[in-house]
C-alpha cells in the first residue's frame, strides 16, 4: 500500500484593497452582475466575471428556476457564455463573489463542485491554468492559481 498527499496553496488577502487594481476591477465586476442574479428561492445571489485573452470579460450570475435542479450557478453561467461566444480565447482569471440576503457572508465563497468540475475542463481544453478570486460579500479574498488546487483529483477526458 501507498499513500497519496495531496496538497494546495491558496493566497488569502485581507480585502479586495489589497489586491492588484486589475483583480479589483474584475471582481467589481462580479459584484455588479451578483445584485442582478435572479435567486427568488435561496436568497443567495453570485456573480462571476470572467477575463479572457482576448480582454474582453463575460459576466454571469446564478439563475433559479422554480423546479430547482434547472437552475445554474454563476460561474457555469459565466464559463459556458464565454465558451459559447469565445471559443478560440483562453480563460485568464474568474472572480467570484457571493451575497446573502438573509445575513453578511464575510468569508470567501469558494465555487461548489460542479462549478469545479466545468471549470477544471476549460483548463484542460486550453491547457493553461486559470486563476480563481473568490470572496463572500465582504472581507477576505481567496486566490488559487489554478482549478486544480480546488479539485486536485480531475475527471477529465482522459479517464474516458
Ligand atoms: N451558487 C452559485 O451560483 N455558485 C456556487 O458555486 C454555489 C452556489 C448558487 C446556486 C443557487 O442559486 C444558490 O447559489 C444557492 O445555492
Amino acid at each position: 500500500m501507498k499513500s497519496l498527499t495531496i496538497t494546495s496553496s491558496l493566497e488569502v488577502y485581507e480585502s479586495l484593497d489589497e489586491m492588484p487594481e486589475e483583480i479589483q476591477v474584475l471582481m467589481q465586476k462580479a459584484i455588479e452582475v451578483r445584485d442582478e442574479a435572479y435567486a427568488p428561492y435561496s436568497n443567495f445571489k453570485v456573480g462571476a466575471a470572467i477575463h479572457l485573452e482576448n480582454d474582453k470579460v463575460v459576466v454571469g450570475s446564478n439563475q433559479e428556476n422554480a423546479s430547482y435542479p434547472s437552475g445554474l450557478c454563476a460561474e457555469r453561467t459565466a464559463v459556458y457564455y464565454a465558451g459559447a461566444k469565445f471559443p478560440h480565447s483562453k480563460i485568464l482569471k474568474i472572480a467570484i463573489s457571493a451575497k446573502s440576503m438573509r445575513q453578511k457572508v464575510d468569508s470567501p465563497v469558494p465555487p461548489c463542485g460542479a462549478c469545479r468540475q466545468a471549470l477544471v475542463e476549460y483548463e484542460v481544453k486550453q491547457e493553461e491554468p486559470i486563476e480563481l478570486y473568490f470572496m463572500g460579500e465582504t472581507g477576505k479574498v481567496m486566490k488559487a492559481e489554478s482549478v486544480r488546487d480546488l479539485l486536485p483529483l480531475v475527471f477529465d477526458s482522459n479517464c474516458l
